[in-house]
């Protein structure tokens, strides 16, 4: 099969709202990504697993859990993922709703289901709603959303709920104003998410998670007091540990925190009791208060102690590109078929060829590991 390499140049920059130089927070630079390869298809699975009707892969993992970036554009520039020069692609290229749509559907009668809705900032999509009830419509998935929680107006969640969003995710990775503009390099504020958040709970909009990745030496010492958020009922306070999946490759082993050190200085406040009703294919492990108050706490730890193993996931990019893995240095453009006049059956066999490619982990510590160059907003969180 031919392989090809993909635009590593995706089209003209936009300056983001209210964006701030990077200052004192800007991280080092380390190496380049490297480039995804794929041709427009993916090679043909075995005839029994097409045949399976199934998105399985070649190590026994079963997809139910589709992750739809829907955009790649941000009203933020988070230094741990986007540049503030990052380049888009051009907006012809975005997966319209009917193709949104379409593969969420697909993808259902294939086994999925759950659908996120992820970005860049997914509140950005003007046709938001339009999404989640094409969604809705179609299918019987659940539908969450992932949001960093700056346009999250009571308005437009109970819009967004009323076309039949189910859950949300809120990201929130400092509760110090200066800190979050220029971790963010935004003009937004603790103020303005939380405020979103309460709006989310009110309208039932539960569980609700938050979501917070903690760098060395710029928000580590947080870790307790971001725990204190989800110290109420439906509410768990993640930890994710930072992945080399940045736009500026400034990754390496020093700005990572772990989620033992992480879970030790929330214990040294709050401490923990372990939940023993995790969903296997969960990628957090979550933790109750001992002391009995409401709420949770949960770590992924994608760099200490990786989940492949149980990966559930599978990722379409706001371009239509299917990735099997974060990691992935293959990924393969859906969008030809999607714009030619395929049938269902033809994009049935393309998520199944392309889940057959997944690979068995991504072995981020290994010295082999190479950083792919497409950073999260672009693949989707
Ligand atoms: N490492 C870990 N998490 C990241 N996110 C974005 N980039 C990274 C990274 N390099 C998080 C966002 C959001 C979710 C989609 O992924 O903060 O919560
Ligand atoms: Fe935007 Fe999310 Fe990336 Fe921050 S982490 S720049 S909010 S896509």
């Amino acid at each position: 099969m031919a392989t090809r390499m993909l635009p590593l140049v995706l089209g003209a920059a936009a300056p983001p709202t209210g964006a701030l130089p990077g200052g004192a927070l800007a991280l080092p630079q380390i190496a380049a990504g490297v480039p995804a390869r794929g041709g427009a298809a993916p090679p043909e699975s075995p005839p029994a697993v097409r045949a399976g009707g199934r998105l399985i892969d070649s190590y026994g993992r079963t997809i139910r859990d589709l992750r739809i970036s829907i955009t790649d554009r941000c009203n933020f520039r988070c230094i741990y993922c986007m540049e503030p020069d990052v380049r888009f692609a051009p907006r012809e290229s975005l997966l319209t709703v009917p193709e949104i749509v379409r593969i969420a559907a697909i993808a259902e009668s294939l086994g999925v289901c759950k659908v996120r809705l992820t970005g860049g900032e997914p509140t950005l999509r003007p046709d938001l709603a339009s999404i989640i009830a094409g969604i809705r419509r179609e299918t019987a998935v659940e539908i969450a959303m992932i949001t960093n929680g700056s346009l999250l107006s009571r308005e437009a969640l109970a819009e967004w709920k009323a076309a039949g969003l189910t859950r949300l995710t809120v990201s929130i990775d400092s509760l110090r104003p200066e800190r979050f503009a220029r971790l963010t390099r935004s003009t937004s504020s603790p103020a303005d998410v939380l405020a979103g958040v309460e709006a989310a709970l009110n309208l039932n909009l539960t569980p609700l998670k938050l979501n917070a990745v903690l760098l060395r030496g710029v928000n580590d010492d947080e870790a307790a007091d971001l725990a204190a958020l989800a110290r109420r009922p439906s509410v768990e306070m993640r930890f994710i540990e930072y992945m080399p999946l940045d736009s500026g490759h400034t990754w390496d082993g020093s700005t990572w925190v772990s989620a033992a050190e992480t879970r030790a200085a929330i214990e040294a406040r709050f401490p923990l009791a372990a939940c023993d009703d995790d969903d296997p294919r969960s990628t957090a492990q979550t933790f109750a208060f001992a002391d009995g108050s409401p709420g949770r706490v949960g770590f992924i730890a994608p760099v200490s102690s990786p989940f492949c193993g149980a990966c559930s996931r599978l990722r379409v990019t706001a371009d239509g590109k299917v990735r099997p893995c974060l990691f992935s240095t293959t990924e393969w453009d859906i969008r030809p078929l999607l714009r030619g006049g395929a049938a269902d059956r033809e994009i049935r066999e393309f998520l199944i060829d392309a889940t057959w490619t997944k690979q068995a982990g991504h072995g981020i510590r290994s010295p082999e590991f190479r950083q792919p160059a497409r950073p999260m907003s672009a693949i989707g969180g």
